[in-house]
């Protein structure tokens, strides 16, 4: 076994009615709070609780009111004005991905000048955070537990994630309770991406015995327990593995990062504002058929932990069942679009793959096997 480093400084609280441990939690890190919340946390009542617990551990809190999907780096540099203006000292995002990374996005940039852009590629140094508490309320992203938060550039439509670990959330709260609303299709989008997590970051090249093991365990609970939620959306023992599932594959991709999949997303989210995991779940069958063969130790291991029973199978047999394995539970869900579904057209192709082999080229080396821009084509053109 090769060496490796692991660190992962997030305080974890997972159980149903964590959210009621929201106050005294921030109050650790601050006396006034900016939160950045999704659309839906304000009719489920969740911001309303959230504000509550916090005034009852003392921590006064402004709402920054502004959310989007698939968030613009204007936007955040927004947030962190406000945040400044109101002298805030601690942020806390509640809500899916979008709302998780625009807390990260604005707590950086209310401590750093210039632009987010400057330090998304590692240009110019960073010097310090707010502290962030994040409390998901879609499982799925897993932001809640590594250092990534993901924003699209308006004069470029180039999307990508700022890497930093002054952005690792002091606190995660994770609590299945929020879980008990959620329309079907964010059961089965969010959840399909924590089955995308676990997966390419189990067969990462930057993978290691212990990313491993988060992301195997991610891919077994989310292949037994999203399919639960998805029947009975009441179902709170199984909501507990799928948000277990979900931080662990946010904490394995901070090992071991993401791989194709996520690579020829990015361009599709940038340009067209394709919802992430649906733009993934479309070409997920063809980058499966593309890379197993570079992996097949890793892709039957993957068969097993979603079921199959792999005893009588040679690993090449197993390895080329998982491809089956992940459509029938991606099929479950009502997660296998088309590109086209998605608006995504042909003459998009050649901007999508010049995006894709720039900013997302470290993404794509991450991969068993790294297409060039031709096998890059005709996974999209697969996948139409
Ligand atoms: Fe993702």
């Amino acid at each position: 076994m090769s060496g490796f480093n692991f660190v992962n400084p997030v305080n974890f609280y997972f159980g149903q009615g964590k959210l009621a441990q929201a106050g005294t939690i921030t109050a650790q890190y601050g006396k006034k709070a900016l939160i950045i919340a999704s659309d839906s946390a304000k009719p489920t009542g969740q911001l309303a609780a959230l504000v509550d617990v916090l005034t009852q551990a003392g921590v006064t809190s402004v709402c920054f009111d502004r959310f989007m999907q698939n968030p613009l780096s204007t936007l955040v540099d927004e947030g962190a004005t406000f945040a400044r203006e109101q002298q805030c000292d601690v942020i806390v995002g509640i809500g899916g991905g979008s709302a998780m990374d625009m807390a990260k996005g604005i707590a950086f940039m209310a401590c750093n000048s210039g632009g987010i852009w400057d330090y998304v590629f590692g240009q110019t140094p960073a010097d310090s955070a707010l502290p962030v508490v994040l409390i998901p309320t879609t499982a799925g992203t897993g932001s809640e537990a590594n250092k990534t938060a993901v924003f699209t550039n308006p004069q470029t439509n180039d999307k990508k994630g700022l890497v930093n670990p002054l952005i690792y959330p002091k606190a995660a709260i994770i609590d299945p309770l929020l879980m008990l609303t959620l329309p079907r299709r964010v059961i089965a989008g969010p959840g399909a991406d924590v089955l995308f997590h676990s997966l390419e970051s189990f067969i990462s090249k930057n993978a290691h015995p212990m990313s491993e093991m988060l992301s195997l365990q991610a891919v077994e609970l989310i292949g037994k327990y999203l399919p639960q939620v998805y029947d009975d959306v009441t179902n709170i023992e199984a909501w507990e593995k799928v948000t277990f599932a979900s931080s662990l594959a946010g904490m394995a991709i901070d090992c071991a990062g993401t791989t194709l999949p996520h690579a020829l997303q990015h361009p599709m989210g940038g340009l067209l504002d394709v919802v992430h995991a649906e733009g993934i779940a479309a070409i997920y069958m063809a980058f499966m058929e593309f890379t197993w063969q570079s992996a097949p130790q890793k892709f039957a291991a993957i068969a097993k932990a979603l079921g199959v029973n792999t005893l009588n199978m040679t690993e090449e047999e197993a390895a080329r069942s998982s491809i089956d394995a992940v459509r029938s539970l991606l099929g479950y869900v009502n997660m296998l679009p088309s590109l086209s579904s998605l608006g995504v057209k042909e003459e998009h192709f050649d901007w999508f793959i010049g995006n894709a082999t720039t900013t997302m080229r470290v993404v794509l080396a991450n991969n068993p096997r790294v297409p060039d821009a031709d096998e890059i084509r005709a996974i999209y053109q697969q996948s139409l």
